[in-house]
């Protein structure tokens, strides 16, 4: 497999390069070919050349397997830019239409929230990733003006809100618990609210064993603290699925242990760690890379390793319940301490 790594700014390079140990070992142990070509993307390279996301490493991009991505960030960038033109333009040209992202708290981990256990976080979201109020459109009116009107447009098609719906009851029919709850605002918006209403009620008709419930995102969020049992796949709009992602993160742990992936399921995918650049921590070797690690084994059963995404993943677990904490500065070990624990146990375990 061809994979662009993107290590990026911040703690992005310290994470990447625990990945790549992990992968390294991973491919060794389960016997497949790995060529990583790294790319210079991101704040740094901004600010030097004024380039973000250059025709030919989109270019390069397609012509690989999947991307692996640290973060990008830059204190010095002006706010929005490197979020535009680099993260939001490579969902839009890759066609990356979903946002997945597993929220699992997993066993000895302490979540914030108390009485909450590994048996209540076990759930999957999945966001749409290329429409809603993502797609940058709206206007100005009388601009710096007292009158002044801002308008932003949410666009939601039929098509991708299908597609992502359809995604989300596929993914459940692999889970156990197999039941997807749709997540809006169907009271509020009576445009967007009522599209995806209406595709979720005909979708679910195709797929007469998945359970299925509606919550609104505000509800959502009061239950993923009380009781996030409730939830399995959870699928959900941009904004929302941004917003409640982040919640999710917390709930299981924090942004040490958050791992995503944008997908285009027909084409090249982009894995990462959701947390960004944590720039109080770079250099410093007391980030989490397991969320780094995490978006690895995700991006390995996406490109139809299973056995070894497993056998990362399972090392993930034990090694996160045999950390004091995830959160960076608190783990008792260093990020690359915590490296060699993953990659010692997928080289240890047989058969996973
Ligand atoms: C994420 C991030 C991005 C988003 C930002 C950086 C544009 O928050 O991947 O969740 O909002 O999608
Ligand atoms: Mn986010």
């Amino acid at each position: 497999m061809k994979i662009a790594v993107v290590p990026g700014d911040g703690t992005g390079p310290e994470v990447v390069s625990e990945a790549l140990k992990v992968l390294e070992v991973t491919a060794a142990r389960f016997d497949f070919e790995v060529e990583t070509t790294p790319f210079d993307i991101g704040g740094e390279r901004y600010l030097r050349t004024g380039e973000t996301l250059p025709g030919e490493v989109l270019d390069a991009f397609r012509h690989g397997d999947a991307i692996l991505f640290g973060a990008v960030g830059h204190p010095d960038a002006p706010s929005g830019v490197l979020e535009q033109e680099i993260l939001l333009r490579m969902r839009r040209e890759l066609g990356q239409y979903i946002n997945l992202r597993p929220i699992k708290l997993h066993p000895g981990v302490h979540s914030p929230v108390s009485g909450i256990g590994p048996e209540d976080v076990d759930m999957v979201v999945v966001r749409e990733n290329s429409e809603g109020l993502y797609v940058g459109k709206g206007s100005f009116t009388a601009q710096d003006s007292e009158f002044e009107v801002a308008v932003q447009e949410s666009v939601n098609t039929r098509f991708a809100v299908e597609r992502c719906i359809r995604y989300a009851f596929d993914l459940a029919v692999n889970r156990t618990e197999g039941h997807v709850t749709m997540v809006g605002k169907t009271n509020v918006l009576n445009y967007a609210g009522s599209l995806w209403e209406r595709v979720f009620e005909e979708v679910s008709e195709d797929y007469p064993n998945i359970g299925t419930a509606y919550a609104h995102v505000d509800a959502a969020c009061l239950w993923m603290v009380e009781d996030p049992s409730r939830f399995d796949v959870v699928v959900t709009d941009n904004l929302f699925g941004d917003i409640i992602t982040d919640l999710g993160a917390a709930i299981q742990g924090g942004m040490g242990i958050a791992a995503g992936a944008n997908l285009n399921p027909e084409g090249v995918s982009m894995f990462e760690p959701i947390g960004g650049t944590a720039p109080g921590f770079e250099g410093t070797g007391q980030i989490n890379p397991l969320a780094a690690i995490g978006a690895l084994a995700m991006m390995l059963s996406e490109l139809g390793e299973k056995e070894a995404a497993r056998s990362i993943e399972k090392s993930v677990a034990r090694v996160a319940g045999s950390l004091p904490s995830l959160r960076a500065g608190e783990m008792g070990a260093t990020t690359s301490e915590v490296g060699d624990m993953v990659a010692d146990l997928v080289h240890e375990t047989v058969n996973v």
